[in-house]
């Protein structure tokens, strides 16, 4: 196996506060251990489209503390195609860049993989995401800033919800993963979250109203997945207005106000010590893998068990928030 000499990190999907200092973290890493760097723009489109530019440390200096991603992000079609990685390939090589580290979401993994595989390029991925779906990490980078914008949205809504007793459906992000919501109902005190990982087992909703929901309450806060599993917060409330006229119900639906802002100390902490860690797995011979946390321990997964769509939620979580709604 030729030795890695010069290495493409790229940021793609939907962006995660965090991402920046992962690309401070693989540059700073990658630069000294003795490697070149190429800042790719605009994920795997960026690579199609040669958008590549020499990266040193200055290129990260003041970055840790932003949200968004300095290299900007997309969500590739033409990367679908075999022909679309076959230009990426080229251009790749005839960048010199011997090795990509991608920081993403599943669906910028499985590119990543399928690349991979089929140019036999080393790639090694990084969790990027808000949305905490990635199999086999604890935590991905982004994920702990969105919980904290999440809190601080549900206290301010709490405020005109108990003054006019009403009932709100609040709903986040997640794409299909109830993380966000799960844990983002338990740091607000709302009285439950409805998530995509029960609802195909329960109708959350009649459990919610059966169980005495609001006996000794006005006013009340359910965080909603967005999902379709889920109905969505538009749903519910379309529900509660034919099935429970006697709420007054409203819905706030929080969206990309969720993927901004500043990170958090733990996703800055994260994210450097996952970009140190692609470097060095790269550095070790590792391939085709996601670095990750497991109990506090950066681990490496490989990228067909990182993108299992079935990583699984904390039940003791679900418990603790009925408990506690009394
Ligand atoms: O994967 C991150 C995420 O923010 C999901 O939670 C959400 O479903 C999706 O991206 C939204 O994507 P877009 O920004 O392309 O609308």
């Amino acid at each position: 196996m030729a030795a890695v000499k010069c290495v493409g990190i790229l940021t793609s999907g939907g962006d995660a506060p965090g991402m920046n200092a992962a690309i401070r973290a693989v540059t700073r890493s990658a630069i000294y251990n003795g490697l070149e760097v190429r800042g790719i723009y605009r994920g795997f489109r960026g690579l199609i489209d040669n958008e590549i530019a020499p990266f040193k440390t200055q290129n990260v200096s003041n970055i840790i503390q932003q949200g968004g991603t300095i290299l900007k992000t997309a969500r590739s079609k033409e990367f679908l195609t075999a022909e679309g990685r076959q230009k990426a390939y080229e251009n790749m090589v005839a960048a010199g860049i011997d090795a990509l580290i991608v920081i993403g979401g599943d669906g910028s993994l499985t590119g990543a993989r399928i690349f991979a595989e089929e140019h036999n390029v080393p790639v090694i991925g990084i969790p990027g995401t808000i949305d905490n779906d990635l199999y086999g990490t604890d935590l991905t980078i982004g994920y702990d800033t969105a919980l904290n914008t999440i809190m601080e949205a549900v206290d301010k809504i709490r405020d005109t919800a108990s003054s006019h007793e009403r009932l709100f459906f609040i709903e986040v992000m997640g794409r299909n993963a109830g993380f966000l919501a799960l844990n983002g109902a338990l740091a607000s005190g709302a009285e439950a979250a409805i998530i995509p990982e029960v609802a195909t087992e329960v109708d959350q909703l009649a459990e919610l109203v059966q169980n005495g929901f609001r006996k000794s309450k006005n006013s009340s806060i359910v965080l909603v997945a967005e999902s379709e599993i889920t109905g969505g917060a538009m749903g519910l409330a379309d529900r509660v207005k034919h099935e429970y006229p006697q709420y007054d119900v409203r819905v706030t639906i929080l969206g990309h106000l969720q993927r901004g802002g500043s990170p958090t100390a733990n996703d800055r902490i994260l994210a450097s010590r996952l970009g140190n860690a692609a470097i060095e797995a790269l550095l070790e011979g590792q391939r085709n893998i996601m670095v990750g946390v497991h109990d506090d321990e950066v681990i490496n997964v490989p990228f067909v068990k990182a993108v299992r769509k079935d990583k699984p939620i904390n039940r003791e979580l679900l418990n603790t928030l009925r408990v506690l709604s009394i």
